[in-house]
């Protein structure tokens, strides 16, 4: 699958998760805290792969970097909201109105990167390439899942080999500098 379909597919699992949180929520179950734990690792392990592979290769190729950081800043919004409230212990009305705009936020993030986003990189990206970072997307998103922030060596290469051959000098650089500042 290419990496706008692949992107889109999960993005559809997260709003049916999204529904469901607020179902269970209403319905004043405890399931709600299985749906909000299933969303975040879902949403940040997207979040960090597609900055990685997608974001990052975009943001070296055309002149959309303004984009791409309201994207990034967009993602961080959404996983500090993530964590707000998988730390609260019940519902109440503060926990209730900062789901409904966790949910905003998150419906509008991905509206704007189906439209905006995905415009761009189809400018720039050709359906080849596009094929190459889907693949890169699931094995980096795998990682991200196993391993939290670390990761192996190895596992880095087969990435960088996975992307388009012009983006993996810049992949590779990236991972060396994250190395250099940890
Ligand atoms: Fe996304
Ligand atoms: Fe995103």
């Amino acid at each position: 699958m290419n990496i706008y379909d692949t992107l889109s597919a999960e993005h559809r699992q997260f709003e049916k998760l999204l529904d469901r949180l607020v179902k269970s929520s209403k319905a004043g179950t405890e399931e709600w805290k299985t749906i909000l734990d299933e969303l975040r690792r879902d949403v940040v392990s997207h979040a960090h792969a597609e900055e990685a592979v997608f974001y990052n290769s975009l943001r070296e190729e055309n002149q959309s970097a303004g984009l791409v950081v309201h994207s990034y800043a967009e993602h961080a919004t959404t996983e500090a909201e993530l964590r707000t409230l998988g730390g609260a212990k019940l519902i109440d009305a503060n926990w209730t109105s900062l789901m409904e705009k966790l949910s905003k936020d998150l419906r509008h993030h991905i509206q704007e990167e189906e439209s905006k986003i995905f415009d761009a990189a189809r400018q720039v990206f050709t359906d080849e390439e596009a094929e190459m970072m889907g693949q890169a997307f699931e094995r980096m998103k795998q990682e991200t899942m196993k391993g939290g922030d670390s990761m192996v060596s190895s596992t880095l290469d087969l990435i960088a080999n996975v992307l388009p051959p012009r983006m993996a000098g810049g992949f590779r650089k990236r991972v060396q500098d994250l190395r250099k500042s940890a």
